[in-house]
């Protein structure tokens, strides 16, 4: 398979959902970077909120309201027929949750996923939060989705190619018993929400598109500590394990720059993966 690519140097684009992967220039890196830390301020701003008691609904009130007062667009609102401006998956939902009027109880583990329009540009991050008090399982399962994800984004540069990541994500998760969902993937951002590529959690190094320059992506990684299997609810949104076993993931948005990689989606507060000093 060969791989096209399309230079959009450093003026917007239209969007193109050929299957090209669009390379973005200085333009695109300051539209993300604004986007990008948007979104990670949304996630600082709810970290405190996320408590026993809290609902889901309210932090979805708390997002749009949030979102809105700085200018921007939560990206989920009237996406697609969704209505709301985070994804909120609970336990053994693996992503897609819908915020709702249940309340958090103490040891659930949460990912709170959201995606903001700054400008045209798309910033789509989450983290996983624990409530009230973590049961050693689910921290375990936390820590290695974090550090699967990081693994992956540290080895993007030029060169590279995507099987690439997605093994060495594969790799860490399994190696640490934890397993990869795979019908679930990363995809191309920027002035679209979902472009080309698309971003797989598993794979073989050496395989899939090569990385060049100016490519945004995400990274997004979700893994359960049973199998890898999924299902969707009668709501069309809501995955979960389909053995009920807890899933966990964690989302960043980046560029590949020259010699490397850039996140966007980095915590302003530094908080990056529970358990948050707030
Ligand atoms: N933010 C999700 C992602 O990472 C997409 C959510 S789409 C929704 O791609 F409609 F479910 F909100
Ligand atoms: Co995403
Ligand atoms: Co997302």
């Amino acid at each position: 398979m060969t791989t096209e690519y399309e230079d959009v140097g450093e003026y917007s684009t239209e969007p193109s959902r050929d299957g090209r992967i669009k390379l973005h220039g200085p333009d695109g890196f300051e539209g993300m970077r604004k986007a990008g830390h948007l979104a990670a301020s949304v996630l600082d701003m709810l970290a405190e909120h996320v408590q026993p008691g809290t609902t889901t609904a309210y932090l979805d009130d708390l997002t749009r309201e949030f979102v809105f007062a700085h200018g921007a667009t939560p990206a989920t609102l009237y996406y697609r027929g969704y209505r709301h401006s985070l994804c909120t998956s609970i336990n053994h939902v693996v992503c897609h949750g819908i915020p709702g009027p249940k309340p958090l109880k103490n040891g659930d583990i949460v990912n709170i996923d959201v995606t903001v329009v700054v400008d045209g540009w798309h910033g789509d991050t989450s983290r996983m939060f624990i409530v009230g008090e973590p049961r050693r399982k689910a921290e375990l399962l936390i820590d290695t989705t974090y550090e699967a994800m990081m693994a992956g984004i540290h080895a993007i540069k030029p060169g590279v190619t995507l099987g690439t990541i997605g093994a060495i994500i594969q790799e860490y998760a399994e190696e640490r018993r934890c397993s990869i969902v795979r019908d679930f993937c990363g995809h191309g951002l920027g002035r679209l929400f979902h472009d080309s590529p698309n971003v797989l959690h598993f794979g073989e190094r050496g395989e899939g598109p090569e990385l060049k320059p100016g490519m945004f992506f995400t990274v997004e990684p979700m893994l359960n500590l049973g199998r890898p299997d999924v299902k969707v609810l009668a709501d069309g949104w809501t995955a979960v394990t389909r053995d009920k076993s807890l899933s966990a993931q964690f989302e960043h948005s980046v560029g590949v720059t020259e010699d490397g990689v850039e996140i966007f989606t980095q915590s302003p507060k530094g908080l990056h993966k529970p358990p948050y000093a707030l």
